[in-house]
């Protein structure tokens, strides 16, 4: 039951119908009984800067930013952290105090507390990394990797200039490998992350010979439907340890839900469930 004094946030995209966060900041809120809501927000384009500006004017905390709008909506913020606009998308709105919007990226945090939460004492630092792919998503991995100081990211794209276009922007220790050569790319690396939509439910499967990735490496996909997808269970059937793409997914809400309700959420195997069962629905 809402009060008046219920905090409000939502997700703006366009369309929005297809995500998850309405269950999964749901779950939360019911968890810990806390007087809020998280509602779907579909804005056209066209729409996105009145919406943006009138959160603080409704009442909003805030509100997560999806497709088509995680690039655009920086332009009607008032505060841009460093890290997202070091990667170019925002996908969490802050709405403070004083009116004042903040955007941050919070994708490549729930990237890399899924992997410390699923393998207890990973260190990206420990070993190269293998990202295929060289859109928004690989983006904020590449860069969360670089900032837990990974050695060297081996950075594979279909099309290579959208890769060289990120090793250029982002800096740091990345080696373009071309898309022909993915399969040599994976010798004497520690972790292998699947940053496509390849495996997807609809999608064709991520074309990728394992026979030269180390036995000890991790293998992450961030595609969570299905959760097992065909990278994932190749690498398991062959003796590596596995991330499904889900966890980064709950991880990456848990700032911006604590931000806007007050409380620090956790991540459980409940609410992956839950998650879960709303994904394959
Ligand atoms: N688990 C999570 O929390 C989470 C978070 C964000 C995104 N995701 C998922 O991650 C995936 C990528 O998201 P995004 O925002 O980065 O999308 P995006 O910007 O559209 O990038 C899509 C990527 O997939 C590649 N790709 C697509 N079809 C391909 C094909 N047939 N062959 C080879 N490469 C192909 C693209 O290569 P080209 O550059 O060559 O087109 C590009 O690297 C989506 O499935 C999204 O749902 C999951």
């Amino acid at each position: 039951m809402l009060s008046g004094r219920a905090r409000i946030a939502g997700i703006i995209g366009w369309p929005v119908a297809h995500s998850l966060s309405p269950r999964l900041h749901g779950f939360w809120l019911r968890h810990y009984g806390i007087d809020g809501a998280y509602i779907p927000l579909p804005v056209a384009p066209q729409d996105l800067e009145a919406v943006v500006k009138a959160l603080p004017k409704l009442g909003f905390a805030g509100a997560n930013v999806t497709i088509p709008h995680k690039e655009t909506v920086i332009a009607y913020l008032d505060h841009v952290a460093p890290l997202a606009q070091k990667v170019g998308a925002v996908n969490t709105l802050i709405v403070g105090p004083d009116g004042q919007i903040s955007g941050l990226s919070t994708d490549g945090f729930g990237f890399l507390a899924s992997l410390a939460a699923s393998q207890p004492g990973w260190l990206a630092s420990a070993g190269v990394a293998v990202v295929i792919g060289g859109g928004g998503a690989a983006r904020a991995i590449v860069q969360a990797l670089i900032e837990a100081g990974a050695p060297e990211i081996r950075l594979v794209n279909r099309t290579a200039a959208r890769a060289r276009a990120l090793a250029e922007h982002l800096g740091g220790p990345i080696t373009l490998i071309d898309w022909r050569d993915r399969a040599g790319a994976l010798e004497g690396v520690s972790l292998l992350v699947n940053a496509t939509s390849l495996g997807m439910r609809g999608e064709p499967p991520l074309n990728l010979a394992l026979d030269a990735l180390p036995r000890e490496a991790v293998v992450a996909d961030i595609v969570y439907v299905p959760l097992l997808t065909e990278l994932l269970a190749s690498a398991a059937a062959r003796g590596n340890r596995v991330v499904d793409g889900l966890g980064m997914l709950l991880h990456q809400a848990r700032p911006a839900f604590a931000a806007w309700f007050g409380t620090e959420p956790e991540v459980t195997a409940e609410l992956k469930l839950s998650v879960l069962q709303a994904a394959q629905g």
